[in-house]
């Protein structure tokens, strides 16, 4: 499947210069919109959009039928690994994820199966083939999976978690099995990454959610090195396609996070947009991260975050612009309208030939 290669993100992912800052938005084809809604209704779940190429498909391109966005991510989940391994996922409704089998030994880490991503994840596969053809190298397609960590909590809590008290006491009472459990996990995620290239997608995230949970230094050796290990991986077998990491409440770490050899690190809105540029220098590139309830204010807010947002980051290619993280579901569909407005109208000032570092 041919990559696109010139286009403004994957450019900013490089680094390269750009007229104006690329936007996309986590989360973005999902609940906020009516259009998503009636979807998922006709499905009749969530999973079942995940596992029909066709649908993933559809709602895949929802979001780039409304909007003018610059880029398109695969509609599909991080749960479906661990579903692929035979945990037993279900969606109940207001409540996510839940798990019928839960990891807490290390014999039942032996038990987890190596999954074949070209069997278990064709349906996965197979969309990303239907997208890339819908969008017929107009816009780049971004392709995820979770961090091993991230998908370990669920897989060990067996549902979202606040206090993620399970793992979290695994991670000291027994490390060999978390250990043993992220080593397998980094296998089955960067093969499913990898077939995911192979189908077509133009770029990769690693969405690590929970890996703000952790201190500091477990961190690093339980979340953070497994990541490096999946980037090291990818790119040693494909070296074009760019990596962004995303770790939500990472911005402790980015010295760290850019030594991983990724392209780009994605920002909560906690992060200080304008200290993080200065910590990873021209090493990689940024995404983020205007706070998703800014979306929830009048049209003169989100505008003038907009702009804060881009005046922390400053002139210069490096940027996308994207929320902190995903968008809430009860966003009125108009007020993203007006922040892509406002990225289009203001950030190319940004990046005026003479202002380019
Ligand atoms: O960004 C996109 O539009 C691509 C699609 C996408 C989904 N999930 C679709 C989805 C992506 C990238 C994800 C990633 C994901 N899934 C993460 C990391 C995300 C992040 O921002 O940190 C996590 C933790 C999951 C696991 C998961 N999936 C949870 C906890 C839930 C329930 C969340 C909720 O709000 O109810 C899901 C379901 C899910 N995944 C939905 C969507 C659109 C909502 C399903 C629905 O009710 O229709």
């Amino acid at each position: 499947m041919q990559k696109i290669t010139n286009h403004l993100f994957l450019r900013a992912l490089r680094r390269q210069v750009v007229e104006r800052t690329p936007v996309w938005i986590m989360r973005q084809a999902g609940r906020y919109m009516p259009e998503y809604r009636a979807l998922r209704e006709q499905a009749g779940d969530f999973l079942t959009l995940c596992k029909t190429p066709e649908l993933a498909c559809q709602v895949t391109m929802l979001p780039l039928q409304r909007y003018s966005l610059d880029a398109a991510i695969l509609f599909s989940d991080i749960l479906i690994i661990p579903e692929a391994m035979g945990l037993g996922l279900s969606f109940v409704a207001d409540e996510g994820p839940k798990f019928a089998r839960v990891i807490s030994t290390a014999a039942d880490v032996d038990n987890l199966p190596n999954i074949d991503p070209e069997i278990e994840l064709a349906y996965v596969n197979q969309a990303i083939r239907l997208i890339k053809h819908q969008l017929a190298n107009k816009l780049p397609l971004i392709g995820f999976a979770g961090s091993p960590w991230t998908v370990a909590t669920y897989m060990v809590e067996g549902q979202t978690s606040k206090q993620h008290n399970k793992i979290r006491s695994l991670v000291y009472a027994q490390p060999q099995v978390m250990h043993k459990l992220l080593a397998h996990m980094v296998k089955q995620i960067s093969n499913a990454l990898l077939a995911q290239i192979d189908a077509g997608v133009d770029a990769v995230m690693i969405f690590d959610t929970w890996g703000g949970v952790l201190a500091d230094i477990a961190y690093q050796e339980f979340s953070l090195r497994y990541m490096a290990e999946i980037v090291s991986i990818i790119k040693a077998q494909k070296p074009e396609v760019p990596i962004i990491l995303f770790t939500k409440n990472g911005g402790r770490c980015l010295v760290e996070i850019a030594n991983t050899g990724c392209d780009a690190i994605g920002l909560d809105w906690i992060a200080d947009l304008k200290a993080a540029r200065k910590i990873v220098g021209d090493k990689v590139a940024l995404q983020g991260n205007m706070d998703p309830c800014v979306l929830y204010a009048d049209s003169e807010v989100i505008i003038n975050q907009v702009k804060l947002v881009l005046n922390q980051y400053g002139t210069g290619s490096g940027h996308i612009f994207n929320l902190g993280h995903g968008i809430a579901p009860d966003v009125n569909p108009e007020h993203v309208q007006i922040m892509l407005d406002a990225v289009k109208t203001y950030s190319p000032a940004f990046h005026q030939q003479s202002a380019v570092v």
